[in-house]
């Protein structure tokens, strides 16, 4: 068996030994295939291809020390999944079939579970992909869906170290009543070169604005945004934004803490007022931000003073894992656990 660095892992791609598909035909989903191939094979005009018929989820499985195996809320990626389906007019993966394909596709790669207390965990990429030729603009008539997943570390090298995120006002990832709501690839296309930009002049990613009056905060490209004023989470309320589970549950986290919740436009001159402000998603988990700066205006807001990251950031990413990786009770229900 080889030996994988599981403390040390990037949040990349890594070959595992199986993946699972299934396929939209004649008005149906058929049986799910199990396969070690990483390589699909698809119709020359697919529309994945030419019109981004194309949706995916991203999603976690972790090892507990008890060594029992949780997925963190999988029946949310799943609608979500559903809900970017209907949106670019796929055929949607029926939440039984997501269930059972996932629950395969776990089982089959458990050696790549990384153990718990590392920062890592086993990543699922579910996704749906037009695969029937049309040359004209019309949705597919065929479909598949996959689910690969590979064992992953923290999305931004810093871990939960503080990061720099940059403001751009000169790219939108995506328009007023576009796509931003669903999670579609076309959405991180047009996400790549603010993205790289903001790499290349030391950032580890950008604060997106709004499209319409460029004026509120929107997420934090991969991930959505949080604020910390006194004992108030403040995160952005946009039809542009993905709406994220991660932050989903923090909202709840922090309401259990007997903080008050607040979901509403955030100006971007409030970055000002906040004690701390982070990025949350599954890949970035809770990544607690130490610098924003506007790319335009040339203004800075500053955090973490000390080089650490808050008090309220910590417990929240303290709590998440704690439930995820099976330490503390989970009283929602937000694991399916896997045997
Ligand atoms: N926003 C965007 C654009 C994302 O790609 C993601 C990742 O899925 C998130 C936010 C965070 O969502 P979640 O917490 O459901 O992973
Ligand atoms: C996730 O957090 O799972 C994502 O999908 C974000 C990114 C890697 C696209």
């Amino acid at each position: 068996m080889e030996q994988i660095d599981w403390g040390g892992l990037p949040f990349g791609y890594f070959k595992t030994d199986y993946n699972v598909r299934c396929y939209f035909r004649n008005g149906k989903w058929g049986e799910i295939e199990v396969t070690s191939s990483e390589y699909v094979q698809i119709h020359i005009a697919a529309t994945c291809l030419h019109y981004g018929q194309e949706a995916f989820e991203g999603m976690k499985a972790f090892r507990g020390r008890d060594g029992r195996i949780r997925v963190f809320r999988w029946e949310e990626n799943a609608k979500r999944m559903q809900n970017s389906c209907r949106g670019i007019m796929m055929a949607e993966p029926p939440l039984e079939l997501f269930k059972e394909a996932m629950i395969r596709v776990i089982k089959l790669n458990e050696k790549h579970i990384p153990p718990p207390g590392l920062g890592a965990a086993l990543y699922l990429r579910p996704l749906t992909i037009g695969t029937g030729p049309q040359v004209g603009v019309k949705p597919a008539v065929e479909y598949m869906f996959m689910i690969f997943v590979g064992p992953v570390g923290p999305y931004f090298r810093e871990g939960f170290n503080p990061v720099d995120v940059q403001i751009v006002r000169d790219y939108d990832r995506t328009a007023p009543h576009g796509t931003g709501h669903i999670k579609v690839g076309g959405n991180y296309a047009a996400s790549l070169r603010p993205a790289d930009r903001a790499k290349r002049e030391g950032f580890s990613t950008v604060l997106f604005i709004d499209a319409k009056e460029n004026k509120y905060i929107d997420e934090a490209g991969p991930a959505n945004f949080f604020g910390i004023k006194g004992n108030t989470y403040v995160t952005p309320d946009s039809h542009t934004i993905l709406p994220s589970i991660t932050n989903k549950s923090l909202r709840q986290l922090a309401a259990d803490f007997g903080m008050r919740v607040e979901q509403r436009q955030v100006p971007i001159g409030e970055l000002a007022e906040f004690e701390e402000v982070g990025a949350c998603g599954t890949a970035a988990v809770v990544s607690p931000i130490k610098r924003i700066v506007d790319r335009e205006t040339g203004q800075v807001y500053e955090y973490c003073k000390d080089g650490k990251a808050g008090p309220v950031s910590t417990k929240l990413y303290k709590t998440l894992k704690a439930i995820q990786e099976g330490e503390m009770e989970d009283s929602y229900g937000w694991n399916l656990i896997i045997d």
